[in-house]
């Protein structure tokens, strides 16, 4: 069990709102006061925390969204596991692990308990709540299964699919028994994604640079066309997806990476017409609107992961002092799997 007296109380800052792609000096590693938990509280250490694509929206205080801006010069905040280290709540015990949607960042943080799930670390290692078993997790099953309703035997195009949510999406259309094309930025990337990450055909879109050059490679990795297009990336995924998509095609709108670093509006698809003629069914989402199915996410994807039969995989940068990197590294491709920081040991 940890004593807190033993964890130095540090927190990440941003210091300034990145225009373009963030960089190490938007951020600050400082000391800070250590948080004293109270009534219903718990005092916790953080062990991992994640990095994620969404983050950027919060440093783009002009820009209205389902979640407010990140403060200048507070310490930033997100997704993490810890350690209960004091608990004022009858439901934890000095020593669990708890998940939740604060703690990212810092290496001590307080909670209300209600806010924290308990895991099990023997059933799966604690990363991989932040990823396979977390919110990335979740985000793939429900823009899946709420929003394309996949059929067997139909085509599914996952771009961004060698990611946290995309080889997630990846291996559950393989085991409904679908045609499945993934798009990712490596020759590494798309070999797993053939061998492992339940794709049929992945398309490294960087050998097929520009709209034309990528429709042509996707028409070709998906001859009988696109029923449903799981759409992490945007720009010219978006548009080749447009271009191949089948009569009565479902779009799932969850990510748009490809534009969150823009300093300019970025154009739209040229062809959306298409989605008239073809009866398209476009519908965009956020994973916390379906946070009261996670049962039956779990059922789904928790026995074969256990099993072994579901694959994921993980960049881990070691040190909160990394988390701005690891945080950078997502819009340049780094992280193969989910990008996770080692704020902490295990155990202390
Ligand atoms: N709607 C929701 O509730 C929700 C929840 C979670 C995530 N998301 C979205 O889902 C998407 C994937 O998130 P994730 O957590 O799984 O991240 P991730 O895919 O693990 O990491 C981001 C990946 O995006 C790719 N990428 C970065 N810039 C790109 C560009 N300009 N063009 C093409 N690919 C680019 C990179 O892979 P390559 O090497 O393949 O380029 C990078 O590794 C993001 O768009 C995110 O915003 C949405």
């Amino acid at each position: 069990m940890t004593d807190a007296a033993e964890v130095d109380a540090k927190a990440i800052f941003l210091t300034e709102y990145p225009k373009g792609a963030p960089q190490a000096e938007h951020f600050s590693m400082r000391d800070v006061d250590r948080p004293t938990p109270g009534e219903g509280e718990l005092l916790l250490r953080t062990v991992w925390m994640s990095v994620d694509p969404y983050m950027r929206g919060r440093m783009r205080p002009d820009v209205k969204s389902y979640i407010p801006p990140f403060s200048l010069d507070a310490p930033l905040d997100g997704g993490a596991v810890s350690e209960v280290v004091e608990s004022n709540s009858p439901n934890f015990a000095p020593g669990d692990y708890a998940v939740g949607f604060a703690g990212g960042w810092k290496t001590l943080h307080t909670a209300p308990a209600e806010a924290m799930t308990k895991v099990d670390p023997s059933l799966a290692p604690l990363s991989a709540y932040l990823g396979v078993l977390g919110m990335p997790g979740m985000t793939a099953w429900a823009g899946l299964t709420q929003i394309l309703e996949p059929r067997e035997g139909e085509t599914l195009f996952v771009s961004g699919a060698a990611g946290a949510v995309g080889s997630l999406v990846c291996q559950l259309g393989k085991r409904r028994g679908m045609h499945v094309v993934g798009s990712a930025g490596s020759a590494e990337k798309c070999a797993w994604l053939e061998a492992e990450g339940g794709c049929d055909v992945a398309i490294n879109y960087k050998d097929h640079a520009g709209p034309a050059a990528f429709t042509k490679a996707l028409a070709a990795a998906a001859p009988k066309g696109v029923d449903c297009y799981f759409e992490n990336v945007g720009g010219d995924h978006l548009e080749a997806a447009l271009n191949v998509i089948n009569l009565r095609g479902r779009m799932a709108l969850c990510g748009m990476i490809s534009v969150y670093n823009a300093t300019e509006p970025p154009a739209g698809p040229p062809n959306l017409v298409n989605m008239i003629g073809r009866g398209v069914m476009a519908k965009g989402f956020i994973v916390s609107n379906y946070l009261h199915l996670t049962s039956e996410f779990l059922a789904e994807v928790g026995p074969p992961l256990a099993a072994g039969e579901i694959k994921f995989r993980e960049s881990v940068y070691e040190g909160l002092d990394k988390a701005p990197e690891a945080f950078a590294g997502l819009f340049k491709g780094e992280n193969f799997g989910k990008a996770v920081v080692r704020v902490g040991p295990d155990r202390l």
